[in-house]
């Protein structure tokens, strides 16, 4: 239920929780199913190993499992929670909404829910507008999930993709704060120019081009990606969204104590760190564990190294990530 306007200090993140399915995909599995290897999937990507979620378990149950988490950490009854947003560039279905069903699993009937599409670039997107709708004085609690099954749309005999990615969610609880700590500033971008399902995307399935036995056959219902322009671009622009959103701050980055940057192949992320001017030892990864979980990767990320001691309060994190769209986003927390 919106609340009465009254003006927030700062939106913090009260809790965060992550879910990652148990089944492994190894490199080794994959070089029994298309024509790879190890050693290649590992120098090109730094992935050594991703979750697969078993048979029958949709996004929205990994969303609300990571979601649960993020409750239970924040202390808060799900009655509390006014917006609930989902970032997923794989729905349970066109519609309705995944957010709708995490809504039902975790009983916030108080909530409104909705899916946001922004590809990898969704919970930064989601956490940048639960923010500002928080900081508007009309909610006081919001639940921004990422939350994928890309192994639903990975086309499993094209090794140019399905080595990339892997299953996963992550969620925070947002609360109006009156503390210093939580989000100091976000910064989002797109740029419609690259909205080419051949570059990044999946071109059958939407109203553009209705699944048909023959689109299906010619695996147009799954993940395309022309690799080396989409590795430029996000080598590119997630620096520059990076170090914008520092500027936004007054920050610089040796005021940052760890850099979370998109989990999508470890010459990326060392790429960023370096054009940023971080020491590697201040740049969190996880790909070679889970590779790409898309709108999951960041807060998967961010709520490892919270629970293991990685980051600790009064911390200062940046997060910064790229997607399809082309989207991307930045967004800078005191823990
Ligand atoms: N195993 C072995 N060989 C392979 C494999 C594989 N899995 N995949 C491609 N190759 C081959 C290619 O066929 C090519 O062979 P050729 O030289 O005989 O033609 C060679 O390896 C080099 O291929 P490239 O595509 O140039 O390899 P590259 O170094 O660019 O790595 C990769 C490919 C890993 C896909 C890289 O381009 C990349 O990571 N791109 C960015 C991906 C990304 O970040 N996606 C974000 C998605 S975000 C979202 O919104 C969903």
């Amino acid at each position: 239920m919106p609340m009465s306007q009254k003006s927030v200090t700062r939106v913090a993140i009260t809790g965060t929780g992550s879910y990652l399915p148990e089944k492994v995909l190894t490199n080794l599995d994959l070089e029994q199913m298309v024509e790879t290897s190890d050693e290649w999937i590992r120098q090109r990507t730094g992935i050594i190993e991703r979750r697969i979620a078993e048979k029958g378990i949709a996004t929205s149950d990994l969303g609300t499992r990571a979601a649960r988490r993020a409750i239970k950490t924040a202390q808060i009854d799900p009655l509390d929670i006014d917006l609930i947003i989902v970032g997923t560039a794989t729905p349970d279905s066109v519609f309705p909404s995944t957010a709708c069903i995490v809504q039902r699993e975790i009983g916030a009937k108080n909530a409104y829910a909705f899916d946001l599409s922004a590809a990898c670039s969704g919970f930064i997107y989601g956490l940048d507008l639960a923010d500002g709708m928080i900081r508007s004085g009309k909610y006081r609690t919001a639940l921004v999930v990422g939350a994928e099954t890309f192994s639903r749309i990975v086309d499993w005999t094209d090794r140019g993709t399905c080595i990339l990615f892997g299953d996963g969610a992550g969620a925070a609880v947002l609360q109006a704060s009156e503390t210093d700590r939580g989000i100091i500033t976000s910064y989002c971008g797109s740029d419609g120019v690259y909205a080419d399902p051949d570059l990044l995307g999946v071109p059958a399935g939407g109203s553009a081009l209705p699944l048909t036995g023959d689109n299906i056959d010619q695996k147009l219902h799954k993940v395309k990606m022309r690799g080396r322009e989409v590795f430029k671009f996000g080598v590119r622009i997630m620096p520059e969204a990076a170090l914008h959103t520092l500027e936004m701050a007054g920050l610089t980055v040796n005021d940052i104590d760890l850099v979370i940057p998109h989990q999508a192949n470890l010459r990326i992320i060392e790429a960023v760190g370096e054009r940023i001017g971080v020491s590697a030892d201040k740049v969190y990864i996880n790909v070679d564990r889970y590779g790409n979980t898309s709108a999951a990767t960041v807060i998967i990320a961010l709520d490892e190294a919270i629970r293991s001691g990685r980051i600790k309060n009064g911390d200062l994190v940046l997060m910064v990530t790229f997607g399809a769209g082309l989207t991307w986003g930045a967004s800078i927390i005191k823990i």
